[in-house]
């Protein structure tokens, strides 16, 4: 998979990406990541990227000819002509993808759906917002990290490289590893333990002592239902369930109304 990041703050990016297991799957070919500064597509002498806001108020707004030249240039090259010159519009299949508060809430069914793609283009915002001909004729899509105003969207890129990624074959070490994750399965995840089986008093549940994996798978689902069911009803109202997990939240409210 590769990412070509968009930014007017490119030194944000690198201790991010050159950590843990991003920075392995880097250097392993899985993921190659490349951060574009936009200010290198100005042509004036104080490179400008900003300018004031058409019709007056606060705040400025990222210029379009760099941000279009930059994105052109860099999906063009590599990719053949992916954009219709007569046109003026992108034909590319690579998503241009605007990272701003307006767009659709990611979440892990977005990543799973980018995942899929070789090669995605993340746009960042800064300043009170861009020029909406950004927004109309080069960005196939907008995605917000959640219902809150951030400085830019650098952030939102690095979680939206880290979340897809970790969905890639080989990026996890264990093979299995994204497949339990809180979300991954439409339930949080199970409690985690590890050594030692008794701290401060506090023991490990016994059944995950026993080495009976048939026990544990069972006691594992019950526990994200019951976390999920806890933490989460908007979750489990969405949920895959079985005819046990339902049996088995059925006997929490048996047990509920027991306890009145
Ligand atoms: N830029 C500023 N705030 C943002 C958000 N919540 N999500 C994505 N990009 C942003």
């Amino acid at each position: 998979m590769q990412f070509e990041v968009f930014t007017l703050l490119p030194e944000i990016f690198p201790s991010y990406l050159d950590t843990s297991i991003i920075k392995r799957a880097r250097e392993r070919g899985l993921i190659s990541v490349r951060v574009h500064n936009i200010r290198d597509y100005t042509h004036d002498k104080h490179h400008t990227t900003d300018d004031t806001p058409y019709g007056g108020g606060g705040g400025m707004v990222m210029k379009p000819e760099p941000v279009f030249e930059a994105i052109e240039t860099v999906l063009s090259v590599a990719e053949g002509q992916p954009f219709d010159a007569a046109q003026g519009e992108v034909v590319s299949p690579i998503p241009i993808i605007l990272l701003t508060p307006q767009g659709r809430v990611f979440n892990q069914n977005i990543a799973q759906e980018l995942s899929q793609h070789k090669r995605i283009a993340l746009l960042c915002g800064r300043y009170e917002g861009i020029d909406e001909r950004i927004r109309e004729h080069l960005v196939t899509d907008e995605i917000s990290i959640g219902d809150y105003v951030l400085t830019g969207g650098e952030l939102p890129a690095l979680i939206l490289i880290d979340a897809i990624s970790r969905l890639l074959p080989e990026v996890l070490g264990d093979p299995t590893g994204a497949e339990d994750d809180s979300h991954a399965m439409g339930l949080l995840e199970y409690p985690h333990y590890t050594r030692p089986p008794e701290f401060r008093g506090w023991k490990v549940p016994d059944v995950l002592l026993t080495g009976a994996h048939a026990k544990i798978d069972k006691w594992r689902r019950e526990q994200a239902l019951l976390r999920t069911l806890m933490k989460r009803p908007d979750m489990l109202a969405k949920a895959e369930l079985t005819k046990a997990d339902l049996k088995f939240l059925k006997s929490l409210e048996s047990e509920e109304k027991s306890d009145k």
